[in-house]
């Protein structure tokens, strides 16, 4: 790191408020990045891919002011990728005031355009657009390529390309297509062309890994589970003599938001577990009874099965159901707090991709596909100071933490379950008749996804029950019953998924299972769907 950038690094950081929420790293993060996002479909991507390398990053805006960048004390910067040409009029553009920080940059893709055209090259649309897997001729071993072949594969996606280096810039590397496939400049300034964070780039990891010790020079020491005693102290220091209240859902997040604020103020911690009815086999028993009897958590369980299947009663279309499903659950719980008393906080399993998602809509116009809903969808106007204390976590990280807590295994590595539950699986009108069908051929996917060992492999593994009946042959006679889809997908967010090509044999398996075991289904299908541009739930 030069000696401008990290003089720079520590006056801000004598300045920096710290565990603040959004404002700056939690105590446990020594040395830290950011990483500006100017609209790149892999920003958190490249974010996941600090925090592998054991370095505590953040991702902000693009449009970052230097004045918040200089609060933050980062130890260098990443400019990620973009869909915008940086020559063209309104294309985000970081606050020229960063350049005079001082700090080390990585300009990806878009990010490192912007480098060029920022500090005096030229960037022009390319002859053909390059797309795809692509062979790096590294000219230049050292810095950033320490560690790497000299000649490695990369994943490329542009159709811009640098004309012109801006002064003091030199060529580091190339492919076929790009004679600036990296370049390197005065002050750990680095451009590269190509996508280190995806898995299409074996080198990825050691790149950044290289860019964040050896350019930036940061300690590659953040660990999820030394975060557990800062976010305590933190937590009783806000907290106080007050008392929290905290949704339960069954998933991994509540429960670690829960055990982590329980560590801290004990009994004045209540949770409330809304049973919606809309739960796997066996679910609720088990968050009860490893809250409550194992982990002593005062627990309220709400049995409110009735009111949730009354309200999904004779609905059919996805976004209805999901809305009467968030309705139902803000009654319940409001109605639940009443009856507690005085409560001063809501403690919520936020974590740090539902931060991104709720203050990125200016550089991501996504648009609506699904209304989620989760225990965390309680309306702005609750009277409760909120306790989100893995609002800075990835989910991998959270079961970290959780595992450091002493959560068991099965529940800090359970897969992913939508808040409205087996309502958006059971397609076509809720029942509690399809909801057991549903249950009972759930229950056997996830039994032998878990004996084949795929368990944790996999993102997601799950049954719909499909509103299609289908004519079947039982011993000598017909049938006409209900047709279970299996869905089993592989990915790294959720934001994009592929189905996985489980083996036949753990397919046939489950199949024969399902048909056999549960009354009511002769027949069987798998989803060979990956999202985009399907989604992963069926509703
Ligand atoms: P989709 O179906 O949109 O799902 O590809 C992406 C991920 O989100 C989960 N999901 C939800 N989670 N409330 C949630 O908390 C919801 O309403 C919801 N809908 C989908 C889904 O299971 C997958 O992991």
């Amino acid at each position: 790191m030069p000696a401008s950038a990290a003089e720079t690094a520590r006056a801000a950081e004598r300045a920096a408020p710290t565990g603040e929420p959004g404002g700056g790293p939690p105590p446990a993060a020594r040395d830290s990045v950011l990483v500006l996002d100017f609209g790149s479909q892999y920003a958190q991507l490249i974010a996941r891919r600090v925090r592998e390398a054991r370095v505590y990053c953040e991702l902000v805006p693009g449009t970052v002011s230097a004045e918040e960048v200089r609060r933050r004390a980062p130890r260098g910067l990443i400019f990620s990728g973009g869909p915008a040409s940086v020559y063209e009029p309104g294309a985000p553009h970081p606050d020229p005031g960063l350049y005079d920080l001082g700090l080390p940059v990585l300009g990806i893709c878009y990010g490192m355009q912007l480098l060029a055209h920022d500090l005096g090259g030229q960037v022009a649309p390319a002859s053909r657009r390059e797309y795809g897997a692509a062979q790096l001729e590294i000219d230049e071993a050292a810095g950033l390529f320490d560690g790497i072949p000299t000649e490695t594969a990369v994943w490329m996606s542009h159709g811009d390309v640098i004309t012109s280096l801006p002064d003091g810039f030199r060529p580091v590397a190339h492919s076929l297509n790009s004679p600036y496939a990296a370049i390197a400049g005065p002050g750990g300034r680095f451009g590269i062309q190509f996508h280190p964070e995806v898995v299409h780039t074996p080198a990825g990891k050691q790149l950044l890994a290289n860019f964040l010790t050896r350019v930036c020079g940061c300690a590659p020491t953040w660990e999820p589970a030394s975060f557990v005693n800062g976010a305590i102290a933190d937590i009783r220091a806000r907290v106080g003599s007050g008392r929290v209240i905290c949704a339960l859902s069954g998933g991994v997040d509540s429960a670690v938001a829960a055990t982590l604020v329980h560590r801290a103020v004990g009994d004045q911690l209540t949770c409330v577990f809304v049973d919606n009815g809309l739960l796997r086999r066996a679910e609720a028993e088990r968050v009860v009874d490893v809250m409550s009897r194992q982990l002593r958590i005062s627990l309220v369980h709400v049995d409110a099965a009735e009111s949730f299947l009354g309200a999904l009663a004779g609905v059919t279309d996805p976004e209805e159901k999901r809305r009467r499903i968030g309705r139902t659950f803000i009654e319940v719980f409001e109605s639940e707090a009443r009856r507690l008393g005085d409560i001063d906080f809501l403690a919520q399993g936020t974590v740090y991709p539902d931060v991104i998602e709720s203050t990125s809509h200016d550089t991501h116009h996504a648009r609506t596909i699904k209304t989620h809903h989760n225990v965390g969808g309680l309306p702005s106007d609750l009277r409760f100071q909120l306790v989100e204390p893995l609002r800075h976590l990835f989910k991998d990280e959270v079961r970290r933490v959780g595992l450091e807590l002493g959560l068991p295994e099965d529940v800090v590595w359970r897969q992913p379950f939508p808040g409205p539950g087996l309502a958006i699986r059971v397609i076509g009108e809720v029942t509690r008749e399809r909801l057991e069908v549903l249950r009972a051929a759930d229950w056997i996917v996830i039994d032998e996804v878990k004996r084949s060992g795929l368990y944790r492999k996999v993102w997601q593994s799950f049954a719909i029950l499909t509103p299609v009946s289908s004519v079947g042959v039982m011993g000598d006679g017909r049938t006409y019953a209900n047709v279970v889809a299996i869905r089993i997908v592989e990915s790294d967010d959720a934001m994009t998924a592929d189905w996985a090509r489980v083996p036949y044999d753990v397919l046939a398996l489950i199949s024969r299972r399902i048909v056999n075991e549960v009354p009511g289904v002769n027949r069987v299908v798998y989803d060979i769907s990956s999202k985009p541009p399907s989604t992963i739930e069926w509703e």
